[in-house]
């Protein structure tokens, strides 16, 4: 059977304030009809099962954007490296031997989307491998994975190398030589991944999953994503081209893609007046007024305002860290 496994247990740190800890961005429509999550589950729809992969306190949320999915819960928030080593163990209990198919719930997807899932969860399943889902790169996104294509299979190639989120000048590199982005679309058996996760830093985790202690295996694991812990070291990757147009709404300067844009290119999420300003992204659930200014994300949601460079988009990470530091 094709079990598929959303991922939808993150925060989205990055479109801060429109996120907070708790209300994260999977919950919400980001100007679409739905919330981000309802629309991944629905996308799923071809696979035999649909389960919902989440932290413990957004269980209850996942039940209700996501009636339909089975919600699995991972015993602590660790990334998304051990909850995935946690679905394909605790999957593989349930129904056995399968191709799980890994959808994080953050993307916005147009076309033939099923037919590239499909085509990745059968080489996943004829050659053993772990399938990662390219996108050809239009830009050196410093947000993103990278896969370095190797022998061509026809349907897909090997992968040579992974890198996840280089540098700026890294991801021109890379793009400049035929690299793609990794979508984070995954396809792989249990046993396949649950063996290159064996090589890694989260063996001890996959141990005691085996051991029947999943509390014990979370206590001691590391946070850390599946593509830092697993994806840049495995050697049996495989990347599968899309055939689909993609975007990943994972910082504010996305919603420059995603929106249509005034005269002079700026896009709003809610109300804006803009004044001899121009390439600006603003985002609220109020009015956001600007004059004379470009290229910067003006986000204010609650009684929160962010400002900044749109090509600095990634560190509204920062801003979330000080602020839980500082609490
Ligand atoms: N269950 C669970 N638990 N899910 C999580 C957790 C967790 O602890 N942390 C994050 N997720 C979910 C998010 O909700 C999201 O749907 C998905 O996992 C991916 O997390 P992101 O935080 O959005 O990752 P990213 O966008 O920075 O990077 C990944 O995706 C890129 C493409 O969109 C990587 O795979 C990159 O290599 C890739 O290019
Ligand atoms: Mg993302």
């Amino acid at each position: 059977p094709l079990v598929a496994v959303v991922l939808a247990g993150g925060t989205g740190t990055r479109l801060y304030p429109a996120t907070r800890s708790d209300r994260p961005k999977q919950f919400q429509p980001f100007g679409g009809e739905r919330s981000m999550l309802a629309e991944t589950v629905r996308r799923a729809n071809f696979a035999d099962e649909v389960y919902v992969l989440t932290r413990p306190a957004f269980a209850e949320s996942v039940r209700e954007h996501a009636p339909s999915a089975a919600v699995l819960t991972e015993p602590a928030p660790r990334d998304t490296g051990p909850a995935l080593v946690y679905a394909a163990h605790r999957i593989r209990e349930q129904v056995g031997e399968c191709v799980l198919c890994c959808l994080p719930s953050d993307h916005r997807v147009d076309g033939d989307f099923q037919a590239t899932v499909e085509t990745a969860c059968a080489v996943a399943a004829r050659t053993g491998s772990l399938v990662t889902i390219g996108i050809e790169p239009t830009r050196a996104e410093t947000g993103y994975g990278y896969v370095e294509p190797g022998a061509d299979h026809g349907e897909y190639y090997e992968v040579e190398s992974f890198t996840e989120k280089p540098d700026a000048e890294t991801a021109q590199r890379y793009v400049e030589s035929g690299y793609l982005w990794n979508s984070g679309t995954f396809a792989w058996t249990p046993t396949d991944f649950l063996a290159a996760a064996s090589e890694t830093e989260l063996r001890s985790l996959v141990e005691a999953l085996e051991a029947g202690n999943p509390e014990r295996g979370f206590e001691d694991c590391p946070s850390i994503s599946v593509d830092y812990a697993v994806l840049e070291s495995a050697e049996n990757v495989a990347v599968v081209p899309a055939s689909y147009e993609w975007d990943d709404l994972g910082s504010w300067d996305a919603f420059e893609r995603l929106l249509d844009a005034d005269g002079e290119g700026n896009v709003a999420l809610g109300e804006a007046l803009a004044i001899d300003a121009s390439d600006n992204v603003f985002a609220s659930d109020g009015h956001v007024a600007a004059v004379g200014v470009e290229d910067l994300v003006i986000a204010s949601f609650d009684d929160r305002t962010l400002v900044l460079p749109k090509s600095e988009s990634q560190r509204v990470r920062e801003v979330v860290e000080r602020l839980r530091k500082e609490g």
